[in-house]
């Protein structure tokens, strides 16, 4: 039987490069894979997944899509994860914020195909809910405050009007070790690591809350809705929460650090988020209730504490 095809869109990132290693792991190969890239694929991605292809792909123009219909033929299953996933990149250039986190060229060019057969796993933000209450459930409304919510809200409405076999995946702040090649942007627990383990002393907002999400357990639930579709071929409309079971502040995820390092607590100097103009607005508490994807994938996702010790050791072991 011939290998079903995986395209992960924004494979060059840090979560696309997590989710490559992710599929390339698992036992028998059953997949074969491809992924898109903006810049230059780094070297060490190319030899890490080494049967793997590469595509430039430009989400703004589409171009490069046509070159993956061409050599790789129709993906089973697109996992987009190409963005402009800093919001105050997004809050600086709005244009290219829209152009490239809503993913109209890429479902245009999967509706080009006369079989609608693919599944596509797209990857939104915990950043669409105003963040005014604990919790959020999927069925909540959304109200972005920044442009980079605004951008997701507005992917996830083009996909679920356009598209018939989707997975949306609202996630949180993802935690994790750094990707096979060192992606460019700070990664939340080792920043902190650094700026605790130099002793300096550092300001940590105490009043916005998220529930930061294992990387490990991302990807476990993006291959449960690839290896349930293809097992199943059940089409499906699914939006989830995707993040860890524990709502925290970023002072609470320092003093995690700290704890499991050693450090000493009193480094971690709490602030409140509104003494600080970040040049972005950010939501207050988008914590979120995850009960849906639990019961939907039987997915237990990493406590916080458990995914920052797997983060560290990872860290003395590379
Ligand atoms: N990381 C988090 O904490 C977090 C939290 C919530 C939601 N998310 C969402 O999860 C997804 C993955 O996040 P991430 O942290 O892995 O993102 P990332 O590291 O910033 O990666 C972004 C990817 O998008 C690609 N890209 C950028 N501009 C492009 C364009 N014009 N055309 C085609 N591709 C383009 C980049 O390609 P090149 O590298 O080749 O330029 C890269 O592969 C995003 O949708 C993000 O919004 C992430």
């Amino acid at each position: 039987m011939s290998k079903k095809r995986v395209l992960v869109v924004g494979g060059t990132g840090y979560l696309g490069q997590h989710l490559l290693q992710g599929f390339s792991e698992i036992q028998g190969h059953p997949f074969d894979l491809a992924f898109t890239h903006h810049s230059t694929p780094p070297q060490p991605l190319v030899h890490a997944i080494p049967h793997s292809r590469a595509f430039h792909v430009n989400l703004q123009s589409g171009e490069g899509f046509e070159a993956i219909s061409r050599s790789f033929g129709q993906p089973h299953v697109v996992v987009n994860c190409a963005a402009i996933s800093v919001p105050r990149s997004c809050e600086m250039d709005p244009a290219a914020a829209m152009s490239i986190n809503v993913p109209s060229s890429l479902v245009k060019w999967l509706l080009s195909f006369e079989e609608s057969n693919t599944l596509l796993i797209h990857l939104s933000t915990d950043q669409v809910y105003e963040g005014v209450k604990s919790f959020y459930k999927e069925e909540d409304e959304t109200v972005p405050v920044n442009v980079y919510g605004k951008s997701k809200v507005a992917a996830e409405q083009f996909i679920s009007t356009n598209f018939s076999n989707y997975a949306i995946l609202r996630s949180s702040i993802i935690i994790g070790p750094q990707a096979i090649s060192p992606v460019p942007k700070s990664l939340p627990i080792q920043w902190i690591d650094g700026v605790l383990s130099r002793g300096d002393k550092m300001d940590f907002f105490y009043d916005e809350f998220r529930c930061p999400v294992y990387v490990k357990d991302v990807v476990a639930i993006i291959l449960a809705l690839t290896t349930g579709w293809i097992a199943e071929g059940k089409q499906m409309k699914l939006i989830l929460n995707a993040g860890g079971p524990d709502r925290v502040s970023r002072a609470q995820i320092a003093e995690t650090v700290a704890d499991v390092r050693g450090y000493d607590t009193s480094l971690i100097k709490p602030v409140s988020a509104s003494s600080v103009d970040r040049g972005v607005k950010s939501p207050v508490d988008i914590s979120m209730d995850i009960t849906e994807l639990i019961q939907t994938l039987h997915i237990s996702p990493t406590s916080l504490r458990v995914g920052v010790q797997l983060t560290l050791e990872s860290q003395a072991s590379s």
